[in-house]
């Protein structure tokens, strides 16, 4: 069975540590959300889980079904399955969607075992359909142009395509309107299955309507610092983060917030 294990994971950008000792475990047929006030460093451990050049990890241990994370490359990570949604996708001008995610499809089938153009085609066309995307953004530059909206359905249009085993959606809500929000949940929903774990980072429970976490966990000052079932979420929206802060006696000063 997939299982993510993060044990005390410490990581710092530009010499500040951000993750303080964090820990999670996540196995195939789970959703865990991650919640937490801005600056905590829930992006920080999505880029640093996917080995990301500036994230430093300094301490702890990341396996994926056994397998020493930390010891990858950024390319291993992807080929071993895990896949990352990105809060801010970037754009790359001069390679068209289609051609960066039938390189994605193929890196992480492996040599030999390439997809066909015609076959990948007819997979992107059907799952562009599913998430009501326009078929000209197959022809477009990636990500160049599009809206906040249209680069969060993307990111849901490669992770349907690679079928990863481990799934991180970074605030992949953040810039989508109610109708897109159902539409990517959807996409979400149809790949959960009992061999693929999801890891979502979200600011709002909204998302959490359509998908429904088994797990909620609160991060604070780089760290778990609570955890629930879906509930913990409805209180969170209803209450905000001080009664947590309160009970855990963080005050503002070592909260690590910026907003
Ligand atoms: N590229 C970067 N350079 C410098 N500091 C950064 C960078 N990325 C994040 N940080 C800092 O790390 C902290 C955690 O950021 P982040 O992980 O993005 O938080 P969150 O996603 O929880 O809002 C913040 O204080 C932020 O300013
Ligand atoms: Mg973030």
């Amino acid at each position: 069975m997939t299982t993510l294990k993060i044990k005390d994971l410490r990581s710092r950008i530009e010499g500040k540590e951000i993750l303080k000792g964090l820990s999670l475990e996540i196995h195939g047929g789970e959703i865990h959300a991650i919640m937490g006030p801005n600056g905590t460093g829930k992006s920080t451990l999505a880029s640093a889980l996917m080995g990301h050049p500036k994230y430093e990890v300094t301490d702890g241990r990341v396996t994926l079904d056994d397998e020493d994370l930390l010891e990858m490359e950024v390319d291993e990570r992807a080929r071993a399955g895990l896949f990352l949604a990105m809060q801010y996708p970037s754009e790359i001008a001069g390679v068209t969607n289609s051609d960066f995610l039938r390189s994605a499809v193929n890196a992480r089938r492996g040599e030999g075992n390439e997809v066909s153009l015609i076959r990948f085609i007819r997979q992107m066309e059907s799952k562009m359909k599913g998430l009501e995307m326009n078929p000209e953004f197959s022809h477009r530059y990636l990500n160049e142009g599009f809206s906040g909206g249209e680069k969060k359905r993307n990111e849901i249009l490669q992770m349907m395509l690679l079928e990863p085993k481990f799934v991180i959606l970074d605030e992949v809500d953040s810039g989508l309107d109610i109708d897109a929000l159902r539409i990517v949940a959807n996409g979400v929903n149809e790949l959960r299955s009992p061999d693929r774990g999801f890891l979502i980072i979200t600011h709002y429970q909204r998302l959490l309507n359509y998908i429904t976490p088994d797990f909620v966990h609160v991060m604070m000052q780089g760290r778990i610092v609570k955890s629930g079932g879906p509930e913990l979420a409805h209180r969170l929206e209803a209450e905000g983060y001080d009664w947590v802060k309160e009970e855990l006696g963080i005050t503002d000063e070592t909260a690590g917030q910026d907003a």
